[in-house]
């Protein structure tokens, strides 16, 4: 039976979830796992998750071992209650949002130390714990809620085949799936962290994916790759940023590349705004 109730199931703790899961028999599950503070990116993952399976969980914790000390998991959005409300009204079934001690109990102490893309020397080079942190998480809610199916967004390019390297090596039975980024009409890729931006920090941001665009453009046109980058590189910075990486990589392995025949190519970039650091990435 679908959750006939406006408001979705809430579970706090990993009974609870198993609880519901058990009552869900052999429908098809997926799992949109987030930090909360929704947005539009957010519930495209969900539309799409609603499509793929019978029942929906969505996961709402802001991941303490995630975030290094000096990095703002302290200040990072919470919305409860926007967040409640979009996903009423989209009708997902389960809200998965345990307690930090449900997720890490006193005494926790074993970590997933994810190799392979979570190591190209991309955002795992300015965050190296970072990756440690989702791969420990993801697999544990892989493993509480047991999805079918998993949906997560391009946005997060690195992370998207982190999470899919893990779950095939550590033989997960999930099939995890990628959603195109969503963007606003300027081109800047929706994030929680734009909250952040000032309004003359807002005018700028569209930048990065402008360079992104133009960059694909002139690589497309057969202009040598360590040229066009450095045309991009130069095109962020000087509107402001404090450019952390913009470096383009074989799409499917992440590994470095010195030809588009070397592709199928993936451009990334990391950059700050003020303190905000910002992430985009466009295929070749
Ligand atoms: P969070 O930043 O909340 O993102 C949750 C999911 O939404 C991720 O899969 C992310 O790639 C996707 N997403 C964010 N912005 C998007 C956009 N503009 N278009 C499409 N998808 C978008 O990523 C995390 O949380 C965490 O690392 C998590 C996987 C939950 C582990 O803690």
């Amino acid at each position: 039976m679908p959750n006939p109730s406006k408001k979705p199931d809430i579970a706090r703790t990993v009974p609870a979830l198993r609880r519901k899961r058990d009552q869900w028999k052999r429908d098809t599950v997926a799992l949109v796992p987030t930090m909360g503070a929704l947005h539009s990116g957010h519930l495209a993952l969900v539309t799409l998750a609603k499509k793929k399976a019978k029942r929906v969980v969505v996961s709402i914790f802001v991941n303490p071992t995630q975030f290094a000390p000096h990095e703002d998991f302290g200040s990072y959005p919470r919305t409860w209650d926007a967040d409640l409300k979009a996903l009423s009204a989209m009708k997902v079934d389960l809200i998965w949002a345990p307690t930090t001690e449900a997720m890490y109990p006193e005494g926790f102490s074993t970590k997933i130390a994810p190799g392979g893309p979570a190591l190209a020397g991309l955002e795992d080079k300015f965050r190296p714990h970072h990756f440690g942190g989702v791969a420990t998480v993801v697999s544990k809610l892989f493993l509480q809620v047991a999805p079918d199916f998993a949906i997560f967004g391009e946005k997060d390019f690195q992370q998207l085949k982190v999470v899919t390297t893990m779950a095939r090596d550590l033989d997960i039975p999930v099939k995890v799936i990628g959603l195109p980024t969503i963007r606003e009409k300027d081109g800047l890729a929706l994030s929680s962290r734009n909250a952040y931006l000032s309004a003359e920090e807002r005018q700028i941001a569209p930048t990065l994916n402008r360079a992104l665009k133009d960059c694909a453009k002139h690589i497309k046109d057969g202009r040598p790759l360590v040229d066009a980058l450095a045309v991009g590189r130069a095109q962020i910075e000087r509107v402001g940023f404090m450019l952390d990486y913009l470096e383009a990589r074989n799409a499917n392995t992440l590994a470095p590349v010195q030809t588009l025949k070397d592709g199928p190519l993936r451009l990334l970039v990391a950059a700050k705004l003020g303190k905000t650091r910002l992430i985009d990435n466009i295929g070749v």
